[in-house]
């Protein structure tokens, strides 16, 4: 195939930050994607409708003119937020849903939850208001291996979380094993999970083998190659449970590249080329469409998009980084070649 045109995509999770990276990294989602679910975890975090509406002008500012592109805002769930916020949140429309990170989990995390059940009240008030939850799907405990923490929690946490609250509807958000897929293809329908470009294409070995590759961490790590081909056999299924969400997470190269490195791929500069790889890498170009444009928007119970995109086979160059020399962020696959690009 040399050319494939599919509905305009949403990204329903997606890191854009404020200020100089917000201005590097907004245009490159904004000529691909007309929606995508923005992530609260600024510093401090997003918790309330008033200030996810301010982040949103300030997101919209950054988007070029002549580009159609909605922000779908989200609220950090803290051990403060009330009943109340919650039930402002389902009366806004420019508010989709609450992301509960547990405390440290990741990148500014620590106004977090640290007690899911002491959180309970909250969750039942979003039942109750059908305002969807995304969770970040990983136990914090120190003794439990990296590896091991998103497998613990959909043991422990989320099979709780499902069974207490039957009507609320759940992302798991950025899935990276067999264990998670399983759980999500099991529960009922109102559960759901976004799959990353990083999670589709790499094992851990193009985090650790041969050399620390930094623009390969992120949060939840990357796993084993079994669980990989689980994540890639899900979203290339053609169930409605899974779609696309980048987690384009980006920091300034100087904070990756460092002996502490920040988690995150920035990967939004080229995010339906890097899935069109994975998906025709799997024989299942076909599948892009419910995955990228369809499957989320009908999650959120959002209309479709009417626009089309087109993607060409043509083979381009990622450049090594992204702004200016004071602010710059790396992207992933820098200076690697990508087969598909959208058209001009
Ligand atoms: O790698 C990650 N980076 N995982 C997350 O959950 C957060 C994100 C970020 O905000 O940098
Ligand atoms: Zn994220």
């Amino acid at each position: 195939m040399k050319k494939l045109t599919i509905t305009r995509p949403d990204d329903w999770h997606l890191h854009v930050r404020t200020g100089a990276i917000l201005k590097i990294v907004m245009p490159h989602t904004a000529r691909q994607f007309a929606r995508a679910i923005i992530m609260p975890n600024l510093k401090p975090p997003v918790t309330t409708v008033a200030q996810a509406l301010a982040y949103r002008e300030e997101i919209l500012q950054a988007v070029p003119a002549g580009l159609d592109f909605s922000p779908l805002m989200t609220l950090y769930l803290t051990g403060a937020t009330t009943a109340d916020e919650i039930r402002k949140a389902a009366e806004c429309e420019h508010v989709q849903a609450f992301k509960l990170y547990p405390a440290g989990a990741t990148t500014h995390s620590d106004a977090g939850i640290s007690d899911v059940k002491a959180a309970y009240p909250l969750l039942e008030a979003m039942e109750k208001n059908d305002v969807p939850l995304l969770i970040h799907g990983e136990v914090t405990d120190e003794a439990c291996d990296i590896f091991d923490r998103e497998r613990v929690f959909v043991d422990t946490s989320l099979t709780e979380i499902v069974r207490n609250f039957p009507e609320l509807r759940i992302v798991v958000e950025h899935v990276t094993t067999t264990e998670a897929v399983q759980f999500v293809q099991s529960a009922g329908a109102r559960i759901a999970a976004t799959i990353t470009p990083q999670h589709l294409m790499f094992n851990r070995n193009a985090l650790l083998a041969g050399g620390i590759r930094p623009h390969h961490y992120c949060l939840p790590i990357i796993k084993r190659e079994h669980h990989r081909q689980a994540l890639v056999a899900a979203a290339t299924s053609g169930n409605s449970k899974f779609f696309l969400g980048t987690d384009s997470a980006p920091h300034l190269t100087s904070l990756k590249e460092a002996a502490c490195g920040c988690a995150g791929c920035y990967s939004a500069h080229a995010a339906l080329e890097l899935y069109a790889e994975v998906f025709e890498q799997a024989g299942a170009l076909d599948k892009l469409e419910g995955f990228a444009s369809f499957h989320g928007a009908d999650f959120y119970r959002l209309p479709r998009n009417s626009g089309t995109i087109t993607l060409e086979k043509t083979v381009w160059k990622v450049p090594a980084a992204y702004g200016a020399d004071s602010a710059s962020v790396t992207p992933l696959k820098a200076n690697e070649e990508l087969t598909w690009q959208i058209a001009q």
